[in-house]
């Protein structure tokens, strides 16, 4: 099965590239035949909406560039699956700039679709994909925000005669970096994008269960989203030109110490806690940052400051902690391999783990 893949996001180290890779390898492993088509590097000029490809020289453009070589493989392809960062509430201009030039595509004979809505038939229903497929991520939490280009795309399967066999749409992917927020989520959704693109190749169509994963939310609520994502950009910022990299913003950026402990914070259990009164004091040497949590009575609250009367002070770096944090490392050994210092109360330093739940989901 031919699949072309029309890469529309012009950051290549984004959040779009990344999650398409995956897609990519799940297709292939699936024995598809994939073919790329990267619209940043082609030279396609918009539509003037002059309609000389359906009065002048039917079927064919005004403008001479690489449009004619990329519907080849368009034309030629079972399943064309478009790829595009949500910009401004719908596709990106990449996106849209090639959906126009498809008009030499269809004809002036207008179809009806349903009992509401019309259609243009397509001038040779023979050289036309069978299906199409999309993936659509954007910043922001929640799939409202998706709407628009959801509804685009859902519009353009319909009048273009391509009927739909997958959507994933994945919001909130400045988080994705962030692993100790969900670690299991964020795994799965991962490997979902690696399955669709697996089923697309194997059964012709992604399964709902696969699309579900990949739109699962990471933070709890529109609060908790917020306050993550406004420390993430307040972060870039703070890097000036380097941010322009995504990746070395996330190395920077993803063991965030407060962010870090927000997410301890969010982890207390209640019950564990319910006698216990205690403060305990973070200094993460490698940012330069203290932090504190207090324990009353089975609630936790976050200080971003030092604090005098702590009952626990761990001196440690941010990665360390995190580790320690997800139980990738067991916090005993990395005190004896003084990767931690701590200081005060170590009973309760060995009760941490019962206090804090392991983030998983
Ligand atoms: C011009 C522009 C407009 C954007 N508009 C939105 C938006 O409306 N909603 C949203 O959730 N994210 C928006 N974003 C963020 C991208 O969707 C986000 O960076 C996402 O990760 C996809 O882009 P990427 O592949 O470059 O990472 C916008 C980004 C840019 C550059």
């Amino acid at each position: 099965m031919k699949v072309a893949i029309i890469r529309a996001n012009p950051r290549k180290n984004g959040h779009t590239q990344k999650l398409t890779d995956l897609f990519i390898e799940g297709l292939k492993q699936g024995k598809a035949e994939v073919t790329e088509i990267d619209l940043k590097s082609k030279k396609i000029n918009q539509c003037h909406g002059c309609y000389n490809c359906w009065l002048v020289t039917p079927g064919k453009c005004v403008h001479d560039d690489d449009m004619a070589s990329i519907m080849k493989v368009f034309t030629a392809s079972d399943i064309v699956v478009f790829s595009t960062p949500l910009y401004i509430y719908s596709v990106s201009g990449y996106l849209k700039v090639f959906l126009d030039r498809l008009l030499p595509y269809m004809k002036n004979e207008h179809l009806p679709v349903g009992s509401e809505n019309i259609r243009n038939a397509i001038r040779n229903p023979k050289q036309w994909p069978q299906k199409m497929a999309y993936i659509l991520v954007g910043a922001f939490r929640g799939l409202n925000t998706f709407e628009g280009a959801r509804k685009t795309l859902e519009l353009f399967s319909e009048g273009l005669q391509l009927p739909l066999s997958g959507s994933l749409i994945r919001p909130e992917s400045y988080l994705l970096p962030f692993t100790y927020l969900k670690p299991k989520t964020i795994k799965n959704v991962n490997a979902s994008f690696k399955r669709a693109g697996f089923e697309l190749a194997t059964q012709r169509k992604v399964s709902s269960v696969t699309m579900k994963r990949a739109s699962a939310p990471l933070s709890e609520n529109i609060e908790h989203f917020t306050e993550d994502s406004n420390i993430y950009w307040q972060e870039a910022q703070n890097l000036g030109s380097k941010a322009m990299d995504p990746n070395y913003v996330n190395s920077i950026i993803v063991r965030n110490p407060k962010i870090l402990i927000s997410e301890m914070v969010r982890h207390v259990d209640p019950q564990a806690t319910n006698r216990l009164k205690a403060s305990i004091q973070f200094d993460f040497t490698d940012k330069d940052v203290q932090l504190a949590i207090k324990i009353n009575k089975g609630k936790c609250s976050l200080e971003e400051s030092k604090i005098d009367n702590w009952d626990l002070k761990i001196t440690t770096s941010s990665e360390v902690w995190a580790q320690i944090f997800l139980r990738e490392i067991n916090a005993r050994n990395a005190l004896s391999e003084k990767k931690i210092i701590i200081e005060g109360d170590k009973s309760l330093f060995a009760r941490l783990d019962k206090y804090f739940s392991l983030p998983c989901d």
